[in-house]
């Protein structure tokens, strides 16, 4: 119920993070899986480790999912390369920091250009494709915690809310084609987006997460194996939470623990740092680069008043 052997699949910002984390997971189950982004080199790297890691089909195209012409050549290739497509995973997604005040429409547009326009032009060419197939399909879009607390700026939640509709609003249209369309929202996650991040931060966000752990791009293994296979055929317009509680607010209860959390501080960052061989940037023993996402980093210190 759970095996892709035989599925064909596209991930979109697979080269590195969440994105190719969701490829390795596809690759595991037995999927041929495309790497979609616009980082050819760290792409194509991520493309020859799932081939030679799994034994499966996989390649790199180049698209900006900001541009509709791109991302129709994008869903020919895979289908011209794999003879078909059956999960079409929807990932790539920036943040541009900064207050609302001084917010530039520039900033808004792209924000919202890649991570709710781009998601939604590859939704709409998976689906046209599904349609023309007759064979259904699987569409899992990746939205966020941030369409359900208020952590970044109006840009990205209002981005990431736009997800979650735009994924139910097409649920509700395509469930008649057999297409089955869901999101997953993610809570922090040591992605190369969080290589700046300090100790500090991520012990404050093990306490407030009563799973214990911060989030790893695989964690997300299962969920995105259960809405790409059979086993979730009745599921459909789901918007699937994975945050180890962090949205639950638990802040009122005690913050001590009875068991150790299952993923140690040293577990926790082995994928970042594979992340960040792939993209060839040096890192200290606790995975962190100051330099790759530095304004990441200070926006979490201001939070937290380090
Ligand atoms: N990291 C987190 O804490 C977190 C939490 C919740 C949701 N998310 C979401 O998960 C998704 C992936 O985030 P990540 O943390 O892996 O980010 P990342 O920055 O580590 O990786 C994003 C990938 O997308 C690619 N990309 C960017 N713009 C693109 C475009 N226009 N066309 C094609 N590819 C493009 C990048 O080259 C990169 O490979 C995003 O949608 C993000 O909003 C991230």
């Amino acid at each position: 119920m759970f095996s892709l052997k035989g599925k064909k699949a596209l991930v979109t910002g697979a080269a590195v993070g969440i994105g190719r984390g969701y490829a390795t997971a596809l690759a595991m189950a037995g999927a041929d899986v495309a790497i979609v982004d616009i980082d050819e080199k760290t792409g194509t790297k991520t493309a020859e480790y799932l081939k030679k890691e799994y034994g499966i089909d996989s390649f790199f195209v180049k698209c900006d999912v900001t541009k509709p012409e791109q991302v129709a050549a994008m869903v020919q290739a895979v289908v011209d390369r794999f003879g078909g497509l059956d999960i079409g995973v929807n990932n790539a997604g920036i943040g541009i920091l900064g207050g609302d005040e001084d917010y530039r429409p520039e900033d808004w547009n792209k924000v919202i250009g890649v991570n709710l326009s781009g998601m939604y032009l590859c939704a709409r060419e998976e689906g046209r494709f599904f349609i023309k197939q007759k064979k259904g399909g699987k569409i899992i879009n990746t939205a966020s915690m941030s369409a359900r607390i208020c952590n970044c700026n109006a840009s990205y939640n209002a981005s990431k809310g736009g997800v979650v509709e735009m994924t139910r609003m097409l649920a509700a249209e395509w469930g008649r084609f057999n297409i089955n369309v869901n999101c997953i929202s993610p809570s922090y996650i040591l992605s190369p987006m969080h290589a700046s991040t300090p100790v500090e931060v991520r012990q404050r966000i093990r306490e407030l997460t009563p799973l214990g752990h911060v989030e790893r791009p695989d964690d997300l293994y299962g969920p995105i194996i259960f809405l790409a296979s059979d086993a979730s055929n009745y599921v459909t317009g789901v918007d699937l939470l994975v945050d180890g509680g962090h949205t639950l607010n638990a802040w009122l209860t005690p913050l001590t623990r009875d068991l150790p959390p299952r993923i140690s501080p040293e577990e926790e960052i082995i994928s970042l740092k594979r992340d960040l061989d792939n993209l060839g940037v040096p890192y200290d023993e606790n995975g962190i680069n100051p330099d790759l996402h530095p304004e990441v980093a200070g926006a979490f210190k201001a939070a937290f008043n380090l």
